[in-house]
């Protein structure tokens, strides 16, 4: 198949470099030049694992290439996919959709045979049919089958995301566009992850259902998690009671500071505006929303609190700086509100990421950044894990308790179990945890004992 890929931003240059490696010939499209250029130098502009190699490979085979001109990829194309960006729109939270109606227009005007045009950025319920509106405006006489297909890649696990779906979701009444979508998707599906065929709004539903579902899930278990603290009880035992339920599912349902990223807060808010614009209020999320923004900054707080005396004049290291690990994003990023509220208390922050310090700069400027864990936590009074990177999951807890200047470790993430950080010397603050002169009561499984990794995402 003949790909158009319109926008190399995170979803546009992962699902261009996978149809690629899937045998299509793919042709990415961006109006940045310096992006293309790069791009072409094999320089790819987003941190994901994997993405570099699978790019250099499919440019070297002659299956994907790089331009800034979208006449000849589109006319030339079977099918176009439409990956531009969707922001929140200043002020009021709606989807701002001018990218993906100025794409179709473009793309409108230079389709030369029958051609799908699939949107692959998350919008909002009835944006297909605006796109079908815009094309036959601007092109009477072409033929575009407009079809939603809503990706569901988490940033650092994408491509293995992308090559081993959950599910592929297809929304078209379209039959021959449909058969279009089977073929691009056959070595997935062939695969066995099942192609979910629906009619185009409710594809475009499915993917907002989706993420406020997840966003849900995080968002029950951290407050499950403050009620343990309260009553004496573990939540990563909760989670792992409640998860080996079938119907409930032991993912998503780790303890943290708060959701981030660049999908869970913008597409939560956005399903809101749509519920709101319907009448028909998704109340639910609406106390989702609200409680994972409090949380943020109610973390600034736990750190303060374990601080006794307060944090004025005190030197606090946040280990992990980005929303999640394996990604240099820091959108809506908790440690961005901790830091904050670490501020506002009379702190001074130091900062460590693997990735994220060039994005995090310019948001929290007063941060001295560190080049390790280490460094970052000579002659601190408290240290508070973050995001959860690997280099962060074996750290030497002896050697950071004897650099330190109080040795408190706030870990909000529960990678470490309490007795390990005590015996390094170290008082540890956790999440959902009993009090550390309470007894533990385990969970009695039938099965094997399954242990919570405290992973995020993939677990
Ligand atoms: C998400 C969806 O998973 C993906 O399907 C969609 O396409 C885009 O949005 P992503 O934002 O990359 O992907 O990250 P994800 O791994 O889902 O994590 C989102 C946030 O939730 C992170 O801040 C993470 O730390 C947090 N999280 C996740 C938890 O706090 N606990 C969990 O159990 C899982």
């Amino acid at each position: 198949m003949r790909i158009a890929m319109i926008g190399t931003g995170y979803v546009g240059l992962v699902s261009g470099a996978c149809f690629s490696d899937f045998g299509h010939d793919v042709v990415c499209v961006d109006k940045d030049a310096a992006k293309i250029d790069a791009l072409r130098q094999g320089v790819t502009p987003i941190f994901e694992p994997g993405l570099d190699k699978l790019v250099e490979r499919n440019v070297a085979d002659g299956r994907l290439s790089f331009t800034t001109d979208l006449g000849p990829a589109v006319a030339d194309a079977e099918a176009v996919f439409i990956a531009v960006g969707t922001p929140s729109r200043r002020g009021d939270g709606h989807a701002d959709l001018s990218y993906v109606f100025g794409a179709a227009g473009e793309i409108a005007r230079a389709l030369r045979q029958p051609t799908v045009v699939v949107t692959k950025s998350t919008v909002p319920v009835g944006t297909g049919d605006e796109v079908e509106r815009i094309i036959a405006a601007a092109a009477p006489d072409a033929k575009a089958m407009v079809v939603s297909n809503p990706e569901f890649l988490r940033e650092g696990a994408a491509i293995e995301d992308f090559k081993r779906p959950d599910r592929i979701v297809v929304g078209t009444e379209d039959e021959d566009a449909a058969e279009i979508m089977r073929e691009i998707y056959r070595p997935l599906y062939l695969n066995k992850a099942p192609l979910v065929v629906t009619s185009r709004r409710t594809a475009e539903l499915i993917k907002y259902a989706a993420n406020a579902f997840l966003a849900t899930k995080i968002t029950f278990i951290n407050e499950i998690a403050d009620l343990c603290e309260r009553v004496g009880a573990d939540v990563q035992d909760v989670s792992r009671g409640i998860g080996l339920d079938n119907r409930i599912g032991p993912k998503f349902l780790h303890a943290g500071p708060g959701y981030g990223g660049s999908c869970f807060p913008k597409d939560t808010l956005a399903l809101l505006k749509t519920a709101e614009d319907h009448q028909a209020p998704l109340r639910i999320i609406e106390s989702v929303v609200k409680v994972n923004d409090l949380r943020k900054r109610a973390m600034g707080r736990k750190v303060i609190g374990a601080l006794n005396g307060g944090a004025r004049g005190k030197t606090i290291a946040l280990l992990g700086l980005t929303f999640k690990p394996n990604t240099d994003d820091m959108r809506d990023a908790p440690s961005i509100a901790i830091v904050q509220a670490l501020h506002d208390a009379g702190a001074k922050v130091r900062g460590y990421d693997p990735e994220g310090v060039e994005q995090a700069r310019p948001l929290m400027p007063d941060v001295e950044f560190c080049a390790s864990p280490y460094e970052a936590a000579e002659g601190a009074d408290a240290i508070v894990l973050v995001t959860e990177w690997d280099v962060l999951r074996a750290l030497d807890l002896k050697r950071l308790s004897a650099s330190m200047a109080r040795p408190v470790f706030v870990d909000l993430r529960n990678i470490y179990p309490p007795e390990e950080v005590e015996n390094a010397g170290l008082e540890w603050h956790g999440l959902g945890k009993p009090a550390r002169d309470s007894k533990r009561v385990d969970v009695e499984t039938v099965a094997a004992p399954v242990r919570s990794s405290g992973k995020t995402g993939g677990v």
